[in-house]
């Protein structure tokens, strides 16, 4: 028996919260259970837990019915969706946000049907988009398409002719898309300019009262955003506009074990690999115009690879750095530090054995781990912000596999840098 549907004749009508225009809610909290939800080859959902289910059904009845925003959990952060092809909906994306609204949103979908029903008509994927989607959608991966000014409303995409879309890999999020039989934009659900949540706890730190409803899935696997490409270039490269979920080392991989020899595109990072006038101007860029990932407390970015010569930079020891810490935060008598450093960090050992410093260490993982230094670097971002520390000091990790999206993430939430030298002195 279809399980899914017998239990959605069974739902009972869920009591309607206020209305969007009171501009303040009280934030339902409901549970969803992903290892409850699987999908059959017709990408529909199949949901065994009937607490799961209603909550899905409350959701996308918000969604449809009132077109309120609904936060709900992706396999890379929170997101707060609303209907992506109803413009109403989608401005209340940005007022609750507080986002500026040149700044376009990404579309979810739950299905390669959902996708092409977005597509401008007769238009067919590029052969490396077509390896990309075979082997990372449902992923943390987004892609740009041309638009159809027809079907995607101008707010989505900032009037830019292109929209950003993705299909996610968490099954809450795939099946509050494929219930609400409609494709949802999803920012992050944080307000404009701090780090995303990965976390129920910090979506209702943030935006409790100002969304009615957050599906509770957990703490979300991947911990950053997705990755952004751009494939539409008349050049033929691929180019990565933000670094993210998926590495730039297994997208290369995929297009080389899948593209015919010659027609494999050059994957190029913006800012490492190319810049372009058009790009740092455009607010699309993401991160490029607006504050990023920042926790209301500083963060210090401490640098260990050796500075470029050119940039004649005087490197610090750890306990320079304290000193001068202590004299910028001249106020408090007793410094709080965060901590975010790999577990086998040098660096993170010669500070710890200053005593005078209250010290809050946030776990994330070795060097060797960077896929789990990702998935808890704003955790440890929103973590520490509650402690009420004085400033977070990161440590930077190599710029390969995680370490791209990671240390994109860091150098935008930093305000100072320092060059730590361990062997000095
Ligand atoms: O993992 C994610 O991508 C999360 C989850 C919720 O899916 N969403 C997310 O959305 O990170 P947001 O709005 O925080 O970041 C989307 C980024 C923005 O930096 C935006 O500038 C860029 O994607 N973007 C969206 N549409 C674009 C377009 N047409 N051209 C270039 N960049 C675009
Ligand atoms: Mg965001």
């Amino acid at each position: 028996m279809n399980i899914f549907k017998t239990a959605l004749t069974r739902l009972r009508i869920i009591q309607r919260q206020p209305s969007p225009s009171s501009m303040f809610f009280s934030t339902q909290v409901l549970k969803c259970d992903p290892s409850s939800i699987s999908f059959d080859g017709d990408d529909h959902p199949q949901i065994t837990c009937i607490e799961t289910l209603r909550s899905l059904q409350t959701a996308s009845r918000d969604l449809n019915d009132t077109l309120r925003p609904v936060v709900f959990p992706t396999e890379t952060v929170y997101g707060l969706g609303a209907l992506a092809l109803n413009s109403m909906a989608a401005s209340r994306i940005f007022s609750t946000k507080g986002r500026p609204s040149d700044n376009p949103l990404i579309v979810h979908v739950s299905s390669e049907h959902m996708l092409r029903s977005l597509l401008p008509p007769g238009y067919s994927l590029p052969a490396p988009y077509k390896v990309l989607i075979e082997r990372f959608w449902p992923g943390p991966l987004t892609l740009l398409f041309p638009s159809d000014p027809t079907k995607i409303p101008s707010i989505i995409t900032a009037n830019q002719p292109t929209v950003a879309i993705r299909m996610p890999s968490h099954s809450v999020a795939r099946a509050l898309i494929a219930i609400s039989d409609a494709p949802l934009a999803a920012p992050s659900a944080n307000s404009s300019g701090k780090p995303s949540p990965t976390r129920v706890e910090h979506v209702l730190s943030d935006l409790g009262g100002k969304v009615g409803l957050i599906l509770d899935g957990g703490f979300c696997e991947v911990g950053l955003e997705s990755t952004v490409i751009d494939g539409l270039q008349e050049d033929g490269t691929l180019r990565v506009l933000r670094p993210g979920g998926v590495s730039v080392e297994e997208i290369k991989d995929a297009l080389q074990q899948n593209l015919p020899g010659g027609t494999i595109p050059k994957v190029l990072v913006h800012r490492r690999d190319f810049t372009d006038d058009v790009i740092e101007r455009a607010p699309t860029t993401p991160g490029m115009k607006y504050r990023h990932y920042s926790p209301s407390v500083p963060v210090t970015l401490l640098r260990t690879s050796t500075p470029p010569p050119s940039m004649k930079l005087k490197s610090y020891t750890p306990s320079d750095l304290l000193g001068s810490l202590k004299e910028s935060v001249a106020s408090v008598t007793s410094l709080k530090v965060g901590l975010l450093a790999p577990s086998d960090s040098a660096v993170a050992k010669k500070l710890l054995e200053d005593t005078t410093v209250e010290w809050h260490r946030y776990p994330l993982a070795s060097f060797s781990n960077p896929a789990l230094i990702a998935q808890r670097l704003f955790d440890g971002f929103l973590t520490l912000e509650r402690e009420s520390v004085d400033v977070i000091l990161v440590e930077e990790v190599a710029e390969e596999r995680e370490g791209l999206a990671i240390m994109n993430r860091v150098k935008k939430a930093a305000g100072e840098t320092y060059w730590i030298d361990l062997k000095s002195r």
